[in-house]
């Protein structure tokens, strides 16, 4: 019934629209119902878009009796402000907005699994490791920049205002006091030919990944701000795109980066100090077999429709009943 339904917008975090469809019947809920889901939307998308809400319809069908929660940020947003949210603003504001929301929410009280799209993935991380209350169960993300981008996401083509503008502050100084604090990407941009300049500037993505800054004397002091790290949640489930270009290194889903000595290199999670020095848990959750670093083929965010990629996921990591 929902044939290409989730194909997704190439250049941007966008899931696509869908065709309108009728709700089908559902059965009774049984007795215990699946474990909620929180599903935070990418760059360029908003809550409610027809893509969002169609992936949210698929959910209910797989899951009936499934309570499914559209993050909308800021509270309150209209789909304009929602959208320009993605490219302007403070990711660290977005993350306590939602922290304060998910907090107020009944339904989510014992916990939930949680949905990131694309740079929703870094947002609901944020959620997980500095709030977490109520608790993240199975962490999932889709095609998310987990270990920052090193060139800019391409704007949509046509592109909005919103994008030209930050894409243009952005090459004006992507390291600026004022570019950290007002555009999202600077606030996850590691340029690992710029480690140094990363390591002063940014606030977000380099406290997400437990990475410290540079002391005095100009040396990485090693962990530091990783808040509670991920090792609570029961897995975490990245998932990458094999075609990826508009997150670079397409890999960074998979928490790899490029080498600082070598731009034609792409560094594995487990070869970085991220893993070895278990800076974030990930090490601790992989030993215990709960990280999972999948692929899905195609390009950024094609999740597919029924039955691909995307329903895979669904299938397997969401609507349990424990
Ligand atoms: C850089 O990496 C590429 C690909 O891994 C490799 O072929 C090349 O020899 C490396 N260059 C240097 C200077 O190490």
């Amino acid at each position: 019934m929902l044939t290409a339904l989730l194909v997704a917008l190439a250049l941007s975090g966008a899931v696509a629209a869908a065709p309108a469809q009728q709700a089908p019947l559902q059965p009774p809920a049984p007795a215990a119902s699946p474990r909620p889901l929180v599903i935070w939307h990418g760059l360029g998308d908003t809550a409610h878009s027809e893509g969002m809400d169609a992936f949210a319809e698929r959910v209910r069908e797989l899951y009936p009796g499934i309570y499914v929660h559209n993050v909308v940020a800021p509270r309150d947003a209209s789909s304009s402000e929602e959208s320009r949210a993605g490219w302007w603003g403070s990711a660290v504001g977005l993350g306590e907005d939602v922290c304060e929301q998910l907090s107020e929410i009944d339904e989510l009280a014992g916990g939930f699994d949680a949905i990131g799209f694309s740079q929703g993935g870094l947002f609901i991380r944020y959620y997980a490791q500095y709030c977490n209350d109520p608790p993240v169960r199975n962490l999932i993300t889709f095609g998310s920049p987990h270990f920052g981008i090193a060139a800019l996401i391409p704007c949509p083509d046509p592109p909005t205002v919103a994008c030209t503008l930050a894409a243009r502050a952005a090459k004006a100084g992507i390291y600026t006091g004022w570019a950290q604090r007002n555009l999202i990407q600077a606030q996850y941009y590691r340029d690992p030919a710029r480690l140094d300049e990363f390591l002063l500037a940014n606030q977000f993505i380099r406290a997400l990944n437990g990475e410290g800054g540079l002391d005095d004397d100009g040396e990485p002091t090693g962990r530091e701000h990783g808040g509670l790290g991920l090792g609570q949640v029961e897995n975490v489930v990245a998932i990458a795109f094999d075609e990826d270009e508009t997150v670079v290194p397409g890999l960074s889903a998979h928490w790899a980066t490029i080498d600082t000595n070598n731009a034609s290199t792409v560094v594995p999670l487990k070869e970085q100090q991220l893993y070895q020095d278990d800076l974030i848990g990930l090490r601790a959750l992989d030993k215990k077999g709960r990280l999972h670093l999948l692929t899905c083929p195609g390009r950024h965010m094609e999740i597919g429709g029924d039955g691909e990629c995307g329903d895979k996921v669904l299938e397997k990591w969401v609507g349990w009943r424990a």
